[in-house]
């Protein structure tokens, strides 16, 4: 038996989401694929053809598009039972030089449209008392964040609010987890604009480690999951350091 029987997912065209979709239906949990490029989503459910699997294209920073991803949450014809809220994307560079209609899309997305989400699915699974939502933050949500300022603060909203949802929700049998990966090998840096040659090797993940992490992590109902050793001893270190260490090595990190 999968532990799931039908998840959507969002960011299912690329990354760390293609990844989660791919271990879900090796699992036999069928899927919603949400995301904009439509070609990606389409060849993913060829691929997966041994499951069921709907293709839900949609622009989550579209209040109309994303409120059609909101309904079929809701829907309980073919109900989902597992929500991962994954797509998001940031920018690199000082903030003040940064487009700030583009940073705000950046809110749109990984904020707005997570909570939307998440409101969505959390209400029909409480009623029907059972389900699991698995939020993607980031270690970037844990620390500051100089030089990818709105990235970092939409991903701390998402460890608060995936952590506060965890202890509303799981009274009511819904299982909610966030995950903070570190440096995992996507297309995310490309999109953010962020030159990644200089960090070192042994920080990196693929989407599959941590695909797996977040699976066993929201199965479980681990409230918040950090994957891979180096992020472990990372996100502990920072909770030890003064602030103004923290800032300067981010700062460093992040220099452009
Ligand atoms: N890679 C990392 O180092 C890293 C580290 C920490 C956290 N994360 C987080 O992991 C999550 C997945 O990112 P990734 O690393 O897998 O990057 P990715 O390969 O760039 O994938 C991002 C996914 O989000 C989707 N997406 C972006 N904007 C969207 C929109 N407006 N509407 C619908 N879908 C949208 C993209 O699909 P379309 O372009 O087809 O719409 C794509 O499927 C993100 O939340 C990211 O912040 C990544």
């Amino acid at each position: 038996m999968p532990r799931w029987t039908r998840a959507l997912v969002t960011g299912a065209s690329s990354g760390i989401g293609d990844a989660i979709a791919r271990r879900l239906a090796a699992d036999g949990t069928d899927l919603v694929i949400v995301a904009r490029n439509v070609e990606r989503l389409q060849s993913l459910a060829d691929e997966l053809r041994e499951r069921d699997v709907e293709v839900l294209p949609a622009d989550l920073g579209d209040r109309e598009q994303l409120a059609r991803v909101e309904a079929r949450l809701a829907d309980d014809h073919q109900p989902i039972d597992l929500l991962v809220n994954n797509a998001g994307f940031g920018f690199t560079g000082d903030f003040i030089d940064l487009d700030v209609e583009r940073e705000t899309s950046v809110i749109d997305v990984n904020i707005t449209a997570l909570t939307r989400l998440a409101h969505a699915a959390g209400s029909a699974m409480a009623r029907r008392g059972n389900g699991g939502i698995l939020n993607t933050a980031s270690i970037a949500g844990l620390v500051p964040s100089p030089r990818t300022a709105t990235y970092g603060a939409s991903k701390a909203f998402v460890v608060s609010f995936g952590e506060s949802l965890n202890q509303e929700l799981g009274p009511k049998g819904v299982n909610v987890s966030t995950i903070c990966p570190g440096f995992t090998r996507t297309e995310f840096q490309d999109r953010a604009e962020f030159d990644a040659s200089r960090i070192p090797g042994f920080l990196w993940q693929s989407a599959e480690d941590v695909a797996a992490a977040a699976l066993a992590g929201v199965a479980s109902g681990t409230p918040r999951v950090v994957p891979g050793l180096p992020n472990k001893m990372a996100a502990n270190t920072t909770k030890l350091m003064p602030g103004f260490i923290n800032r300067r090595l981010t700062g460093l990190l992040s220099q452009g």
